[in-house]
């Protein structure tokens, strides 16, 4: 969703601001701006990509120390050149980029159209920036205390970055709901949405808080202050990014590095937390609320997309392990269905980015009921992992293709180390059990390396259904969950319509669909319901449709019924989750290149979902 990045310092603004956006542009987004602060306060901005913002640029004036740009994921109002971002204030003495939504901009702007304010576009944005105007003029102050004082006024999430044309040495920030980072470099600073502009200058960095203003003024060190006006002391954080996992790499997308990262992500995701020597299970993050997690009435799952499949198997894996009741609940519908929540329940919130709104806001409502809140986020340092009581980072790495990959097989990861942390502790599973996943786990990070290696035939594969119009994906237990995600990386990214679903209910619904159109990819590893699901496989066989289905290695019976095979090794049922993803990221990938997609950046699609 909407990336902001800001520099004041010494070095030219508009090279830096450029890296910066090109580094965002995986948040998604359609339209993208910036300006820079010289003589004047230049604004340029477009609908479309950073590349076409550049060919815009061209020739202008875009000499300055400072300056901020934008990259806008539509919200009010349509995706143009005048809803694009910088906005300038009536005056034009001052711009604004902001990420979020102000909820009561439409009184505010009726107020300020009442005092003689006009507005160019359909954004909340430009009202806010009229605002602060407004504020500066009527009561004459600096450009903090306006921000400060109009942001009383606002509800809504905001992150944003204002310039004063008066005042060539500040930048002012602020946030409430929409992550902001500033970057603290020698005689410089930045701001950005995530650490991902900052990390090639400085590792140090300070993560606002919510309504919290940030002064940054050359010569001057950080100045925060919360919106009521308390002078507060920043806290330097030092990044732990490297550049390197921001770049390609020699791959043609994102995506596909992350792919193929994933024997090395799943690694780093265990490293440290399983002993084999001992036989034992840790996790750090979450030591002191082990207890708790152990003695709770119950657990429940919040997420959105890709990590509420993650957060299914997750279900499955504390409940067969641990013995805990588990429920998994999307955190749009939690947060707004007034449920029962209690001091003895655990909500775990997964998230690759750690800032989905609504993930955010499930987790603050259960915070407010008392229960313990626990995080499984990816993102170092991002909002979720900061408002958690505890919590396992995933340590995935940076994911920079919007269609979640490597960050779901870690998701999976560090939820199946906590379930036999708690089984552990509660003495829910057989000793003899637990050995045997810890030993398989090992083997996993060396297993998805073979499961990698179908990739070719899975190329091949894509070539005969690329053309498909739809896509069934089915399978039982443990590989439900899979099903349901296959489908929706196949959607998000080729745009082909696709379905997950268990197995069994084909039978109630779906199965009317199926004909010698369509292409049924089956989950059908052997153990679980392995029986069951060659079944479901002969009733799709016996009305024509065609068959992917993705085996354990040397599996015949299912080979014989089905048109493709996709084999992946031989390991514990609790673990096949992680292996059966790789063939149907692979597949995905394939389908969505064969079709001429933006595998990186589909359409409509936002990598950090900052608004509800
Ligand atoms: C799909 C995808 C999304 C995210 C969802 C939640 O590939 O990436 O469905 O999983 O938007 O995002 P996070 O995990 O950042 O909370």
């Amino acid at each position: 969703m909407c990336g902001i990045v800001a520099y004041i310092g010494n070095q030219e603004a508009y090279p830096i601001l450029i890296k910066g956006l090109r580094r965002l542009e995986y948040r998604g987004y359609d339209s993208a701006g910036i300006c820079l602060l010289g003589e004047n306060l230049n604004i340029y901005k477009c609908k479309g990509k950073v590349s076409d913002l550049e060919t815009f640029a061209k020739g202008k004036d875009i000499v300055g120390t400072i300056g901020i740009g934008h990259t806008r994921w539509a919200t009010h109002g349509e995706p143009n050149d005048l809803n694009a971002h910088p906005h300038y204030s009536g005056n034009e003495k001052l711009a604004i980029i902001h990420n979020g939504i102000i909820e009561n901009y439409d009184s505010l702007k009726k107020e300020l159209i009442q005092r003689g304010h006009e507005f160019k576009s359909d954004t909340d944005t430009e009202v806010l920036i009229h605002l602060i105007e407004d504020v500066q003029e009527n009561e004459n102050l600096p450009l903090a205390e306006a921000v400060r004082v109009a942001l009383t006024q606002v509800v809504g999430a905001y992150a944003i970055a204002v310039l004063d044309k008066s005042d060539t040495n500040v930048i002012i920030g602020a946030k409430k709901g929409s992550p902001m980072v500033v970057g603290i470099g020698k005689d410089e600073f930045f701001l950005a949405s995530d650490a991902t502009p900052i990390v090639e200058y400085t590792k140090e960095v300070v993560y606002l808080e919510d309504e919290q203003i940030v002064e940054l003024r050359r010569g001057q060190g950080v100045k925060v202050r919360s919106i009521e006006n308390e002078v507060l002391t920043p806290y330097i954080h030092e990044l732990e990014m490297h550049l390197e996992t921001l770049e390609k790499g020699g791959y043609e997308h994102f995506m596909l590095k992350e792919i193929f990262e994933q024997p090395k992500s799943i690694a780093d995701s265990m490293r440290g937390r399983y002993h084999i020597d001992s036989g034992t299970v840790s996790l750090g993050g979450i030591i002191d609320y082990e207890q708790k997690m152990a003695n709770a009435k119950r657990i429940i799952i919040v997420a959105c997309g890709t990590s509420w499949h993650a957060g299914l198997v997750g279900e499955y894996l504390i409940e067969d392990l641990a013995r805990i009741p588990v429920e998994v609940e999307y955190a749009s519908e939690f947060r707004y269905r007034n449920p029962i929540i209690g001091e003895d329940d655990v909500v775990i919130a997964i998230s690759q980015s750690g800032e989905t709104a609504d993930t955010l806001a499930a987790l603050e409502l259960a915070k407010s009921k008392g229960a313990t809140i626990i995080g499984v986020c990816n993102v170092v340092g991002s909002t979720i992992s900061r408002i958690t009581d505890a919590g396992s980072y995933t340590h995935a790495g940076p994911e920079i293709g919007v269609a979640s990959t490597k960050a779901f097989t870690s998701q999976v990861t560090v939820l199946f180390l906590m379930a036999m942390r708690l089984a552990h502790k509660r003495g829910s599973i057989p000793e003899s059990r637990f050995q045997q996943l810890l030993a398989a786990l090992e083997k996993i990070p060396a297993k998805v390396e073979e499961a990698l290696q179908s990739a070719d035939l899975v190329k091949y594969i894509a070539g005969q259904y690329k053309d498909a119009h739809n896509f069934l994906y089915l399978g039982r237990g443990y590989n439900f969950p899979v099903a349901l995600e296959g489908a929706l990386k196949l959607k998000e990214i080729s745009y082909i319509h696709a379905e997950g679903y268990p197995a069994a209910e084909m039978k109630h619904g779906p199965i009317a669909l199926i004909d010698e159109e369509m292409p049924v990819v089956v989950i059908a590893t052997k153990k679980g319901s392995y029986d069951k699901v060659i079944s479901n496989i002969q009733e799709v066989k016996a009305r024509k449709g065609k068959i992917i289905a993705v085996v354990t290695k040397g599996d015949t019976t299912a080979a014989e019924l089905a048109d493709h095979v996709l084999e992946i090794p031989e390991t514990e049922e609790e673990l096949v989750p992680i292996l059966a993803s790789i063939p149907l990221q692979l597949l995905s990938y394939y389908i969505a290149v064969m079709r001429g997609c933006n595998v990186d950046q589909p359409r409509n699609l936002a990598k950090s979902v900052t608004v509800e």
